[in-house]
């Protein structure tokens, strides 16, 4: 049997029409009267569904198939007739329909709108649904585009590990990987956890970023990126933290923070580019129907120069606005979602870069500015979500480094692979970590992060 998928009958409609063809799928509709039938197909290949054609003269098991129940898995053989006044461009005409599985009555993804809350209690079956199967085609094309986008710019693709012995951002939001019993752990005399009975003899968690690994490949390939599950306990109820997400990571030697901003800047520019010539109708659909604005936002980040202000610029805009806001800010305070929407939304209309954040609300690697107050960070603001990417130039001073490690209480023997690099030919570099899902988010306009993750993770929720 040579399957056709649907997207293919539309591309190739002229050349197919006539012709028989063979489409594997899942019932969406399906009506009929006495001696004839219509079925319409949804195979995932693409946003539209065929329309099926059956008749009891041309089918022999009519019967069978008019009793199918929406859901059920089918195959079709058939003529494509091209119907150029009808809504459709062209149908199937059956010769043969062939049930590989009937789905039963309480099918629960009927023809009416359901809402995202209770699909999201189904997401085992939501990736069926007009919405979701645009939103997942989208995450697809979108990680294509990444990859493009790092190969074509000679990037070395690097995997990083997924269980470390080190806390990338110092923030102490880490799952735990252990073998010991955790109802009952061997301890040592001082009561503390024994890990040295551990199968990794120590203490080591799942990774919150590949960003630490990354700068050891880059420190031999230049130029690197990984693109991979990252893991955080934070226990947010937000729309845009999830626990386990997905984190691209570039890395650059012989770069400072404007090389990262540069190409932060290019990488976003391509993938909307490539998702809005590959994937048009998934886009128009959310246009339509999710976000009223998706297509015009888009087009403008692609013409546009994103913005650039320094944290300290930023906090003097959101400090004559304070009354606004639930949180006020003041320099020193970490910027919260409403006020980089603000800036993002109201102030700029664009995506922004806010640079040099006070040392104090950053993590240890960041490179200390010369003010010896900031650091050398970037986020990249959009509207819309707020924070996509955070990134920064690296610490390549030992001594500084050193310093700041014992501000943040690292202990430097975890770190001691890191600090080699800075002794064995350490140089000036830079990257940033884009969370994936935010990404998909701003290029679908869904709200909510377990909307664009197929099996989201977040506090309380692990079901599928
Ligand atoms: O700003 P973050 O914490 O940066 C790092 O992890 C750096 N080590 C990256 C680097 O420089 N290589 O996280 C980077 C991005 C955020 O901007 C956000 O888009 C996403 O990761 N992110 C999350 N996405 C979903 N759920 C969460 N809980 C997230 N935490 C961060």
């Amino acid at each position: 049997m040579k399957r056709t998928e649907i997207a293919e009958l539309y591309s190739k409609k002229a050349e197919l029409g006539g012709k028989t063809v063979t489409v594997c799928g899942w019932v969406r509709t399906i009506r009929d009267s006495k001696a004839l039938g219509f079925i319409e197909l949804n195979d995932g290949s693409c946003f539209k569904g065929v329309q099926i054609v059956f008749e009891s003269d041309k089918i022999p098991n009519f019967t069978e198939v008019a009793k199918l129940n929406v859901g059920s898995a089918v195959v079709v053989t058939g003529e494509l007739l091209l119907t150029p006044e009808a809504k459709q461009p062209f149908e199937i005409h059956a010769a043969q329909v062939e049930v590989e599985g009937q789905s039963t009555p309480d099918y629960p993804l009927q023809k009416k709108r359901h809402s995202l809350e209770y699909l999201r209690t189904i997401a085992h079956l939501r990736p069926r649904t007009n919405t979701f199967s645009a939103a997942f085609r989208i995450r697809s094309a979108a990680a294509y585009a990444i990859h493009k986008f790092f190969n074509e710019n000679d990037f070395v693709y690097v995997h990083t590990p997924l269980i470390t012995g080190s806390d990338c951002e110092g923030a102490g939001e880490m799952f735990s990987v252990t073998t010991l019993d955790a109802d009952n752990p061997p301890r040592t005399e001082s009561g503390a956890v024994d890990y040295s009975q551990d199968f990794f003899q120590k203490h080591t968690s799942l990774t919150v970023s590949g960003q630490l690994e990354a700068e050891c490949m880059a420190m031999a390939f230049g130029k690197v990126y990984t693109f991979g599950p990252t893991f955080r306990a934070e226990k947010s109820y937000t729309q845009r933290h999830a626990a386990e997400f997905w984190m691209i990571e570039p890395e650059i030697a012989f770069a400072d923070l404007q090389d990262n901003m540069k190409l932060a800047e290019a990488m976003i520019k391509f993938v909307i580019r490539y998702v809005m010539e590959t994937c048009p109708d998934d886009i128009a659909f959310f246009n339509q129907f999710v976000d009223k604005g998706l297509v015009d936002r888009l087009q403008n980040v692609i013409d546009s120069d994103f913005a650039r202000v320094t944290y300290t610029e930023a906090i003097e805009i959101l400090k004559k606005n304070n009354d606004q806001f639930e949180y006020k800010v003041d320099w020193g305070t970490d910027l919260q979602t409403e006020h980089e929407k603000y800036l993002t939304e109201k102030v700029y209309g664009k995506p922004v870069f806010v640079t040099d954040y006070p040392k104090e609300i950053k993590a240890f690697y960041m490179r200390m500015n010369d003010d010896g107050k900031t650091v050398a960070a970037v986020d990249l603001l959009v509207p819309g979500i707020g924070e996509i990417i955070g990134g920064s130039q690296r610490e390549e001073r030992m001594d500084v480094l050193l310093q700041r490690m014992k501000d943040f209480h690292l202990e430097e023997e975890n770190y001691w692979w890191y600090l080699d690099l800075r002794r064995y030919g350490g140089t000036k570099h830079a990257g940033y970590g884009l969370g994936f899902e935010r990404l998909v988010m701003y290029l679908t306009g869904i709200a909510n992060i377990r909307d664009v993750l197929p099996f989201p993770r977040t506090t309380g929720t692990a079901e599928f």
